[in-house]
């Protein structure tokens, strides 16, 4: 009888790779993101939506049609269970790949549980803490978004949290998925891999400027001019 190696089994489990998610509410952008091949899901929140200038439901709907296999996170604005209750259920009822986004108040986690039982994802918005993180993974969430930028900006290191809730997901087997979000530039992109984040979500800009390197412009640069100046080309020449 075959034995199974588990050790590889372990690894293979480990190599999932982190997801890319864009973060706007601009249709456009979304569309751009999305041609590059490398779109795994787009997050919105209210205010990213009031920008966009369009209605809540027709730019998620856009944005559905452009990600097709992605992530859509769309987010409740009440802060009473009972509306938020209804709000989520009406978001739900848009399109099946939408995740509906929650902030990590008291109603919340009990909105997110309740959701949870119905199988509808969801991702537990605004989280700063380990002990935060813990609420929304027992309460059954499938994106737990751990805000970064926004404690740097008051002088902390804010990847330290998401460090701790990589680690408790991890450690206690929660299906929760850490989602590191309010991302300002690419060092937070590689930080998110290197404490084994499952999912990154930044501005366009962010993203654009994970292609980018002046030794990468400066080498192609020196390549086209080479084989131009050689005469070379890739096709037969008339
Ligand atoms: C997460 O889903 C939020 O929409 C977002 O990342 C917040 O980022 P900000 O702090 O740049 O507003």
């Amino acid at each position: 009888m075959d034995t199974v190696n588990t050790d590889s089994l372990v690894l293979l489990s480990k190599l999932e790779v982190m997801k890319l998610f864009v973060d706007t509410g601009d249709v456009e952008e979304v569309r751009q993101a999305a041609e590059w091949g490398i779109l795994d899901g787009v997050t919105t929140n209210p205010t990213l939506i009031a920008k966009s200038g369009h209605g809540f439901k027709e730019t998620v709907l856009k944005i559905c049609d452009l990600v097709p296999d992605g992530e859509i996170s769309a987010e409740v604005v009440a802060t009473d269970y009972d509306t938020m209750l209804k709000e989520a259920l009406e978001i739900h009822s848009w399109h099946p790949n939408i995740v509906v986004k929650v902030p990590l108040i008291e109603p919340g986690v009990r909105l997110v549980k309740t959701l949870s039982d119905k199988d509808i994802k969801t991702n537990v918005t605004l989280v700063f803490t380990v002990s935060q993180a813990l609420m929304a993974a027992k309460a059954g969430a499938t994106f737990i978004s751990n805000f970064v930028g926004r404690v740097d900006d008051i002088s902390d290191d804010g990847m330290n949290a998401v460090a701790s809730t990589v680690d408790m997901v991890n450690t206690y087997g929660f299906d929760s998925q850490v989602l590191v979000a309010s991302v300002r530039h690419p060092l937070h992109v590689v930080k998110a891999l290197e404490v084994g984040a499952h999912i990154s979500t930044m501005p366009f800009k962010i993203m654009a400027m994970l292609f980018k390197h002046p030794l990468t412009d400066a080498g192609l640069k020196r390549f086209l001019a080479d084989w131009d100046e050689a005469g070379l080309s890739i096709f037969p020449k008339a």
